[in-house]
């Protein structure tokens, strides 16, 4: 069987108009009329395949290419250089083929506000051609597992905290039964009992559906309890690819007890400083 996700060497760029700030006024004014652009690498040189029902966590700082990674995968972007697949379908000549395969849930997932979580997914289950029968069912139960009381299903979204909307999010996603799920900090402002919530139900969709997940995260708790296997993105390319327990390892080298987060700063290249209360802090 062939892998649920593939990339080689996968790059893209931004072109970024150039800010000058310094310089004499009338460079700043010859700038301002005529803007000068600068390339900018979000990803690079990124290779590596996701078996198929894996969980597969992307950890990485702000900026550090992760959203785009994603965003490449699910066909929002046009990657520069390399090719990416998803079930054997490229995500460039078979991009219809890829969206019926994939859903995505963004961090600031977009909604008709003034609407409730039920016409939302009304919304989205029309666009899919989702059978009318089935889809109501579904939501609720979805929805219910991931712990949103039924009163709100009515109520604007506008009227629910950010939490409450990222867990319809997840639920219009999981709608279309995707063979890969893209999250993208899927928990990112959720209290710990509604992050716990999330990640039940990820690992739980996964274990009855044998769903594919590619997961961005800050959170190294949610990695390491999520994941099978995490790689770290800096500055658009990945720095470590492995296991979380084999990543703690290679950094600790005799086995010793480090967590996921010391890896974190280590292999992103700062330094570990320790407060004198065993907590680690970047620099
Ligand atoms: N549409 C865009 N136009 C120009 N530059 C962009 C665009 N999207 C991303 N970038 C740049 O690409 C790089 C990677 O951004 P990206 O959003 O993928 O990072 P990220 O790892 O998701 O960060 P965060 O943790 O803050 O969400 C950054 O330098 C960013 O400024
Ligand atoms: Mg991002």
């Amino acid at each position: 069987m062939s892998s649920a996700l593939e990339c080689h060497n996968t790059r893209k760029t931004f072109c970024v108009r150039k800010e000058m700030n310094e310089g004499s006024i009338l460079s700043r004014v010859i700038n301002r009329l005529v803007p000068k652009y600068k390339i900018v690498p979000a990803v690079e040189g990124l290779t590596f395949h996701v078996e198929p029902g894996e969980i597969f966590g992307i950890l990485g700082p702000n900026g550090s290419g992760k959203s785009t990674l994603i965003r490449l995968i699910s066909t929002l972007l046009l990657p520069d250089e390399g090719s990416i697949t998803v079930f054997g379908h490229d995500v460039v000549k078979d991009r219809l083929e890829v969206r019926k395969l994939i859903n995505r849930v963004s961090v600031d997932a977009a909604f008709f506000k003034g609407l409730s979580a039920m016409e939302n997914l009304s919304y989205a289950a029309r666009l899919y051609g989702l059978d009318k029968d089935v889809w109501p069912g579904m939501a609720s139960d979805i929805l219910s597992r991931l712990g949103l009381e039924r009163e709100k299903l009515h109520e604007p979204l506008e009227d629910l905290s950010r939490g409450m909307q990222q867990k319809v999010a997840v639920a219009r996603a999981l709608l279309t039964d995707p063979l890969l799920l893209l999250l993208d900090e899927p928990t990112t402002g959720l209290d710990p009992v509604s992050k716990r919530e999330v990640q039940d139900f990820i690992l739980e969709e996964r274990e009855q559906r044998g769903t594919t997940v590619v997961l961005t995260t800050h959170d190294m708790y949610e990695a390491e309890r999520l994941c099978d296997r995490v790689a770290i993105i800096d500055h658009g390319r990945f720095v470590a690819l492995d296991t979380p327990e084999n990543l703690k390892l290679k950094v600790s080298g005799n086995g010793e007890n480090v967590t996921l987060e010391e890896v974190f700063f280590v292999l992103t290249g700062k330094e570990l400083k320790y407060n004198g209360k065993s907590e680690c802090v970047s620099e």
